[in-house]
């Protein structure tokens, strides 16, 4: 399934009524890029168009503190905004600190609230949030690559631990580089890719259909003659 990677509400739209996303996922990067502004308010608003735009569809939105306390009400804020709304929580903080596992189990099974660990990079990572309970993880797979390694060793490795302890968690991977990235990932056990628009847009181009649709019109103007 394909998730579109954006806080752009007409991006959003367009996609959506071709039918082809099924969730959205954003991050503060994304939405500060999108021209979110405002603080937690203007997240709200921005979060709430969204999902009431692809409701029922999951839309993911991230915490926006590495305070344990903190994490743990925003997440549960957010959640309430809309039915739809997952909370991302980064797999670590900043220096490693675990807090985060304990408040993704938490959130999970004690407060209702479905969680997209986010910030991965490694099967072993996705094992442990998805044992903690998270409904999604999300791998990041051209920062993997922009490291020089191949993430899709680490998907196929994922799906496989996955599949063969019978674990329910969604396989995200986000970080899309190039077009090219998507079908590859999906090849090797991804359940999602979630895509930002510009590649979502040449994905569907392809110089020779151009050229085929061209010539078909062409023939249907001499047909008319
Ligand atoms: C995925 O969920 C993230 O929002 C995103 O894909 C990160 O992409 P980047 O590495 O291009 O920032």
């Amino acid at each position: 399934m394909i998730f579109i990677d954006s806080s752009n509400v007409r991006e959003i739209e367009r996609f959506y009524r071709m039918g082809v996303i099924r969730g959205v996922t954003t991050n503060p990067t994304i939405m500060f890029k999108d021209g979110v502004i405002g603080g937690l308010e203007g997240v709200k608003q921005r979060s709430i168009e969204i999902a009431n735009l692809v409701s029922p569809y999951p839309v993911s939105i991230e915490v926006m503190t590495n305070d344990p306390d903190g994490m743990k009400e925003q997440a549960i804020e957010f959640s309430k905004w809309a039915d739809n709304i997952v909370i991302k929580v980064t797999i670590h903080g900043p220096n490693g600190e675990l807090d985060n596992i304990t408040l993704i189990h938490e959130l999970e099974k004690a407060c209702n609230v479905r969680v997209n660990v986010t910030a991965i990079m490694s099967a072993q990572q996705c094992l442990l949030a998805s044992l903690a309970g998270a409904t999604y993880v999300s791998i990041f797979g051209g920062r993997v690559n922009d490291m020089g390694s191949n993430v899709c060793s680490e998907i196929t490795k994922t799906r496989k631990v996955f599949d063969s302890l019978k674990l329910n968690t969604k396989l995200i991977i986000g970080s899309v580089r190039e077009v090219l990235n998507i079908v590859e990932w999906y090849e090797v056990g991804a359940d999602i890719v979630t895509v930002p628009p510009n590649l979502l847009e040449r994905m569907f181009m392809h110089p020779y259909s151009k050229e085929t649709v061209q010539m078909f019109l062409n023939d249907a103007g001499k047909i008319n003659d």
